[in-house]
């Protein structure tokens, strides 16, 4: 443990997070969706509350005293982001709706006057559909191209091609930092660099990293990083862009609307500064306010407790897939997040899961909203199981044990 952090204590742990002591048709609870979305801690819904039965207002514009104690726990929260990822600034830090918004925000933008016809945009065949969909419709706005960087039989990265792919005809590289189907970690901080030595922009897309490890943007070099709050313990609505602050003056908003201006008159309008510029419109107030407790609630805890017991979780569960018979694993990196996917022959990834819903265990069963993948590991879909910090060794031994007994009705 780390000297000022809290004690990595899981049943302590798990008493902050009310929802995880349920019962779901009659079993308790075995939270694996995480990758989908994360529980979050009583001080979150605590938040939640407190901002709604004492300081409601909107931000920024009122001049009374509850306007100004919202605009204040809106800033703070900018400012505790900017430090759990260390930005230089919290004006280096928009708040988006999520982790798509942002992305579709940068797409947006970039395809506005900076991508031409035979540009190229450089992306990853493990990319959520919120990293390629957006650069699909940027390309048919401005005429660039979509270029892939293939991943081998592990679900890792080919790095050797992605050198090979980075070239003059590259203008902008996205990338996502962990697979949310495979839990692969990518190498992304070689890859900014590469892309650098090229002047080519990065945006690295950590919805499914910040929960599992500390991320500092400075470190990492890249361009820009978004992520959601809900994935971080945090509201749903809530999202980061994290941009420097040079592309954040140049770059168009996407959005237009109050608190982004400057001065408004029907001729002409001139914006307000970053971060306000991208930030049209009334934001979620309670939410970002909320992902603000969420952040500080982690960061109580050392990313090294956290990685050490996540990692235990993964090996749990790799250790039981040995065992397992006619499993397809989807994702075997040597660098992974507590993630497992995986199809089996005998029953359909949806059956299982509604049998395993039955037994209290809540995984996801589909594509993930990586068709893509899919095709490349020619299954219709997969089972996956994604673990947090919150979850316990027996649960993963009890998913397995149940598993095995719902594919035994299917023989
Ligand atoms: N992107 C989320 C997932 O992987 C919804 O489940």
């Amino acid at each position: 443990m780390q000297p000022n952090k809290r004690a990595f204590d899981i049943a302590n742990i798990r008493a902050d997070f009310p929802l995880l002591a349920q019962h779901v048709h009659g079993k308790p609870l075995i939270y694996l969706d995480n990758a989908a979305t994360t529980q979050k801690p009583q001080i979150v819904i605590d938040t939640l509350q407190t901002f709604y039965s004492r300081y409601n207002a909107n931000v920024h514009r009122g001049l009374h005293a509850l306007s100004e104690q919202a605009t204040a726990a809106v800033e703070h929260t900018r400012q505790c982001i900017a430090q759990f990822i260390h930005a230089p600034s919290a004006n280096d830090i928009v708040f988006t709706s999520g982790c798509t918004a942002s992305l579709n925000i940068l797409a947006l933008a970039f395809s506005q006057g900076y991508l031409r016809a035979g540009d190229e945009i450089l992306i990853s065949a493990m990319e959520h559909h919120a990293n390629i969909v957006p650069w699909q419709m940027a390309c048919q706005r401005s005429g660039a191209v979509l270029k892939v960087i293939p991943i081998n039989d592990d679900g890792e990265l080919d790095t050797a091609q992605a050198l090979t792919l980075i070239t003059e005809k590259t203008r902008v590289m996205s990338l996502v930092q962990v697979s949310n189907t495979l839990g692969s970690i990518n190498p992304i901080k070689t890859l900014i660099a590469a892309a650098h030595a090229h002047n080519i922009p990065v945006i690295i897309d950590g919805a499914q990293a910040v929960a599992h490890m500390p991320v500092d943007v400075q470190d990492l070099d890249c361009d820009f990083y978004v992520f959601s709050g809900h994935k971080i313990f945090g509201p749903t609505g809530t999202g980061v862009l994290y941009g420097k602050s040079h592309w954040l003056e140049q770059l168009p908003p996407a959005f237009g609307g109050g608190d982004m201006i400057e001065t408004v008159s029907f001729e002409r309008t001139t914006y307000a500064k970053p971060p306000h510029k991208f930030e049209a419109g009334t934001p979620n107030i309670a939410g970002i306010i909320g992902l603000g407790a969420a952040v500080d609630y982690l960061q109580q805890f050392s990313f090294a407790d956290i990685d050490k017991h996540e990692q235990q979780l993964l090996a749990r569960a790799n250790h039981w897939l040995a065992q397992t018979e006619n499993l397809q694993l989807i994702g075997n990196s040597r660098h992974k997040a507590p993630v497992i996917s995986f199809y089996c022959d005998d029953v359909h990834p949806h059956d299982l899961s509604t049998l395993l819903d039955y037994e209290g265990i809540a995984i996801r069963a589909g594509h993930h909203c990586t068709m893509p993948l899919m095709q490349r590991f020619k299954v219709p879909a997969t089972v996956r199981a994604s673990m947090s910090f919150y979850n316990t060794l027996e649960e993963v031994d009890v998913f397995f044990a149940k598993l095995a007994q719902v594919r035994q009705q299917f023989q």
